[in-house]
């Protein structure tokens, strides 16, 4: 087994603009590693950064919501700098999220069919 972080995020920022332009952070200088084969469990109150950080892991941000600082490293591959295809061919493939309460997380206009065969057909022949 690999010694190499698989997931390496380092001195992560992420923040918005209010609406007076002053840049508002959400998440402060966070870094965190994840090698192959282990599980890392993080704790926090409600609204503290963690859905955040773990939807950056996937290089994906909230409307509104970017980088201001820092790395997202998956796989020796930098997360923030792939556009929409390269990130695409990863998510739901190699990387994905389970959300919480997967119910809400589903298209309520799509058949449940087309939302779990997407990522088969998507990442599979
Ligand atoms: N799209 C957004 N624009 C601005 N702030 C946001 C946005 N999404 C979440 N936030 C803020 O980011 C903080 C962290 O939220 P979140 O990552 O959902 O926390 P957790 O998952 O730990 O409950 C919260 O204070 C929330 O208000
Ligand atoms: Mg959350």
């Amino acid at each position: 087994m690999s010694e190499k972080a698989f997931i390496d995020i380092k001195n992560l920022s992420i923040g918005y603009s209010s609406r007076s332009g002053k840049v508002i952070k959400v998440l402060r200088d966070v870094s965190l590693t994840i090698k192959r084969g282990e599980s890392v469990g993080l704790v926090g109150e409600s609204g503290s950064g963690k859905s955040t950080l773990a939807l950056a892991a996937l290089g994906y941000f909230k409307r509104g919501l970017r980088a201001l600082d820092g790395s997202v490293s998956f796989d020796g591959v930098d997360m923030l700098k792939l556009d929409r295809d390269d990130l695409q061919a990863i998510r739901g493939g190699r990387l994905a999220l389970i959300p919480q309460n997967s119910g809400q997380s589903l298209t309520p206009t799509l058949h449940i069919g087309q939302q779990v065969a997407e990522a088969l057909r998507l990442h599979s022949d």
